[in-house]
């Protein structure tokens, strides 16, 4: 069975509470539930993790990177300045979709540059939690591909 890792960085922990106008009511455990779901049809395997250190998610890629099927990452604020996780992911190799629950391009000027894009064969953004779904259709069609 195919390993796709969903990483989820600083402040998505408060998912449901947080800026709920944005981001939603749902809570990351119910985000996390209802991929495990879906995971099971399409008979793909998640492993989860969200942490608010830049350090931690990097020190995590290292760690499961190289071994995940593929990777889906929101990294959140991350995504605007972090040259140290996007050299992770480019350092690493496996394919790694981007994905946003809003749309940062509608979003403050600082929101609309993702350093992280360029290292990821795709990018979902402003699609709510559905955007985590599709990158995992994404993957469980590539992986029967292979
Ligand atoms: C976010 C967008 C980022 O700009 C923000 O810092 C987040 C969440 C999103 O999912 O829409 O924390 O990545």
């Amino acid at each position: 069975m195919v390993d796709i890792l969903i990483i989820n960085g600083p402040n998505l922990n408060l998912l449901g509470t947080r800026e709920a106008d944005i981001y939603g009511k749902q809570t990351l455990k119910e985000l996390n539930q209802s991929l495990s779901k879906l995971a099971g049809k399409l008979k793909l395997k998640l492993k989860f993790f969200q942490s608010n250190s830049e350090g931690a998610l990097i020190d995590f890629l290292h760690k499961e990177g190289s071994k995940a099927g593929g990777i889906i990452i929101n990294p959140a604020a991350l995504t605007h300045y972090s040259y140290a996780l996007r050299d992770a992911i480019a350092a690493i190799g496996t394919e790694t979709v981007e994905v946003h629950i809003s749309n940062i391009f509608a979003r403050e000027e600082f929101r609309q540059k993702s350093v992280i894009s360029p290292v990821c064969s795709g990018h979902i953004s402003g699609f709510g939690f559905y955007g985590y779904a599709l990158a995992l259709s994404y993957f469980a069609d590539v992986s029967k591909e292979k």
